[in-house]
C-alpha cells in the first residue's frame, strides 16, 4: 500500500528524506519568525526532499527552532519517531499510570516511544534483543524484555496499551496480553490488521489503531519542547556522509538499527 503512495517501482521523488536540521541561509520578505542564521529542524513529511543541501519550508509549516541542547544529527531526528509516537499515543488515549509495552523499543520510533511514554506517565515495559537492554533501560524502561529469551505474551502480564513497532505483535498474539478495554497500537502492521482494526475496535474491548500517523505543526513544536526540557533525547545509532547514503540503507534495511541514522549533507553557501 506504502508504494502507491511513495511509488510503485521506484521512489516518486527523485530527491527522498523526510526530516532534517540544518541552518536558515535566505528568508522571504514576509518571514518574521526566522532570521538567517537561525538553526532550526523540520519535517516536509510525504514532499520529501530533505536530502538535498537546500530545503524551503513555510515559515508556519512543519518547522521549529533546533533545540540549543542537541545536536544537529539528534534535532533530525526528533520528527519521525517523536511526532509518530504523539500521534499514536493521542489516539491511544495514553493516560498517566497505564501501563504500556513497547514492542521493539531500540528502534526510532521504539525508542521514542519509551521515552515519551515515561514523560506522560506511563509505566513502560521495552521488548528489545539482549544487546539492547541496557540502552532501552537507559530511556526510562521500568522492565524489559529481551524478545530472544522470553516472549511478552507468555509471562502472564497484561498491558493496557501495547505498541508493535515490528510488525510481530498484531491482534492475535498481543490479544491475551491486553487488559481489558486496552488498546493496541499497530505503528507497523500487516494488510489483515490494518483492514481488520476498525472491526475489531467494533466487535471487542481492544481498541486497535492503525494506519499512517498524522502530523499536525503542533506536534513538531511539542517535540521540541520536550527535547529542550529533557524528555525526550533521539538515540542516534551511526551518522554517513551523504555519499555513503547507499551504505546507510543498506545498514536501516537490516533492521536492527538502533534509533535513527543520520547522513550529513555538505554544508555549502549561496552566493
Ligand atoms: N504508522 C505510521 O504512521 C508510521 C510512521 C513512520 C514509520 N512507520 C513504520 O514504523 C516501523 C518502525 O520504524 P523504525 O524506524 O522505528 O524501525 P527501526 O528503527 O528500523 O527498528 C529497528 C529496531 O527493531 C528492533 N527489532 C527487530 N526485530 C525485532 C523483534 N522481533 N522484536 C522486537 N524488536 C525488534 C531492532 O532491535 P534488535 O536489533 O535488538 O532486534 C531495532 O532496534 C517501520 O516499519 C516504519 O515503516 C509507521
Amino acid at each position: 500500500m506504502a508504494r502507491l503512495v511513495f511509488g510503485v517501482t521506484r521512489p516518486r521523488k527523485p530527491i527522498l528524506g523526510t526530516e532534517f536540521a540544518g541552518v536558515i541561509e535566505r528568508i522571504g520578505s514576509g518571514v518574521t519568525k526566522f532570521a538567517v542564521g537561525d538553526a532550526v529542524f523540520a519535517y516536509t513529511g510525504a514532499r520529501m526532499g530533505a536530502h538535498a543541501e537546500f530545503v524551503c519550508m513555510r515559515e508556519d509549516g512543519h518547522l521549529a527552532p533546533k533545540p540549543p541542547n542537541l545536536t544537529f544529527e539528534q534535532a533530525a531526528a526528533l520528527c519521525f519517531g517523536g511526532t509518530v509516537v504523539l500521534g499514536f499515543f493521542r489516539r491511544g488515549r495514553l493516560e498517566r499510570g497505564d501501563r504500556l509495552l513497547v514492542n521493539g523499543a531500540s528502534g526510532t520510533i521504539g525508542t521514542a516511544a519509551v521515552q515519551i511514554g515515561v514523560q506522560m506517565g506511563a509505566v513502560v515495559t521495552g521488548v528489545c534483543s539482549s544487546a539492547n537492554v541496557s540502552l532501552v533501560r537507559s530511556l526510562g524502561a521500568s522492565d524489559v524484555v529481551d524478545y530472544t529469551k522470553n516472549d511478552f505474551t507468555a509471562n502472564n502480564r497484561q498491558y493496557d496499551a501495547i505498541m508493535d513497532t515490528v510488525g510481530t505483535a498484531g491482534y492475535a498474539r498481543s490479544r491475551a496480553a491486553l487488559a481489558p478495554g486496552g488498546r493496541l497500537l499497530l505503528v507497523y502492521s500487516g494488510l489483515v490488521d490494518l483492514l481488520r482494526a476498525p472491526l475489531i475496535s467494533l466487535t471487542t474491548k481492544t481498541r486497535v489503531v492503525a494506519g499512517p500517523a498524522p502530523v499536525p505543526v503542533n506536534d513538531v513544536r511539542r517535540v521540541a519542547e520536550l527535547a529542550v526540557a529533557g524528555h525526550f533525547t533521539p538515540v542516534i545509532d551511526r551518522t554517513y556522509a551523504f555519499e555513503q547514503i547507499v551504505d546507510a540503507h543498506r545498514y536501516v534495511d537490516q533492521g536492527h538499527k538502533r534509533g535513527s541514522v543520520a547522513i550529513t549533507v555538505t554544508s555549502v553557501h549561496l552566493g
